[in-house]
C-alpha cells in the first residue's frame, strides 16, 4: 500500500499544562524512531505548551475544532488564524461529540472544512453512524452523506490536505470496536464515494483513519485491512504506555 499510516491522538478535554507537557515529551521520545505519520490534538489552552515540545519532532500539532469564521463577534470561539499562530498544522472537524453534543450540522462543518483548507491547514474530517443507524442498515448511507456534505465545494487540490476518520459513534469511548471487517467495508465505501466525487486517483490516495476504542491489542488487526490507513485514538492516546504501542503497531 502506498498510503502512509497516520496515527492521531485526540486528547479531548483532558490534561492541564503539566500533565500535557509530560505526555508530549514522552511521545516525542518514544516516537522518534516511529515509521508512521503522527499527530496529537490537545485542548486549545494546551496548544502553546505542546507546540514547544513537538516542534521539530515526528509529531504534528492538531486542534480539535475551530470557528467557521476567521474573526469577528463570535464569543467563545477560536479562529483558524489564532491556531496557526500557535503552530497548529491540522484540525479535527466534525467529531461526533461536536455533532451530537454541540449540534454541529453538516453545513457548519463544511464551512469550517473550507476555511481550514483555504488557510492551508490539514483537515481530519470525522464521519460515522449512530447505533440505531447501523442497526437499520444505514451505516454506509450516513457516512456517504456526511462525506459529501463535509466536502461540498472542496477542490481536488484541497482534497490532498484532507484525511477522513471513520468513527462509528457506538464505538467511541465504549470499549466496543467495529470488527476489522466492518471497518474495512465502510472505509471501502467511503473510498468509492471519493472516487465518484473526485477521481480514482484521489480515492486511492486519500487516508482513511478508523476511530473508536482503538487499543494496543486491536490496532494491528484493524491496520491490516486494505482500506484502513490509520487511527484516531481518544482514551488510549492519554498515556504513553498505550499510545506508543498503538503508534508503533
Ligand atoms: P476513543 O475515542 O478512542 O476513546 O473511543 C475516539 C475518538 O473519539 O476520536
Amino acid at each position: 500500500m502506498s498510503r502512509q499510516y497516520y496515527i492521531a491522538g485526540n486528547w479531548k478535554m483532558h490534561k492541564t499544562k503539566e500533565s500535557a507537557a509530560a505526555l508530549a515529551k514522552a511521545l516525542v521520545a518514544g516516537l522518534q524512531d516511529g515509521k508512521h505519520k503522527y499527530l496529537v490534538a490537545p485542548s486549545f489552552t494546551l496548544l502553546e505548551t505542546v507546540a514547544g515540545i513537538v516542534k521539530g519532532s515526528a509529531i504534528r500539532l492538531g486542534a480539535q475544532n475551530m470557528a467557521p469564521e476567521e474573526q469577528g463577534a463570535h464569543t467563545g470561539e477560536v479562529s483558524v488564524l489564532q491556531l496557526q499562530e500557535l503552530g497548529v498544522q491540522t484540525v479535527i472537524l466534525g467529531h461526533s461529540e461536536r455533532r451530537h453534543i454541540y449540534h454541529e450540522d453538516d453545513s457548519l462543518i463544511n464551512k469550517k472544512v473550507r476555511l481550514a483548507l483555504k488557510q492551508g491547514l490539514e483537515v481530519i474530517l470525522c464521519v460515522g453512524e449512530l447505533l440505531e443507524e447501523r442497526e437499520a442498515g444505514k451505516a454506509e448511507k450516513v457516512c456517504e452523506e456526511q462525506v459529501r456534505a463535509g466536502l461540498a465545494e472542496v477542490s481536488t487540490a484541497d482534497l490532498n490536505n484532507v484525511v477522513i476518520a471513520y468513527e462509528p459513534v457506538w464505538a467511541i469511548g465504549t470499549g466496543k470496536t467495529a470488527t476489522p471487517e466492518d471497518a474495512d467495508a465502510i472505509h471501502a465505501s467511503i473510498r468509492s464515494v471519493i472516487g465518484r466525487l473526485y477521481s480514482p486517483q484521489e480515492a486511492a490516495a486519500i487516508i482513511i483513519q478508523y476511530g473508536g476504542s482503538v487499543k494496543p491489542d486491536n490496532v494491528a488487526a484493524l491496520m491490516a485491512k486494505e482500506n484502513v490507513d490509520g487511527a484516531l485514538v481518544g482514551g488510549a492516546s492519554l498515556k504513553p504506555e498505550s499510545f506508543i504501542p498503538i503508534a508503533k503497531f
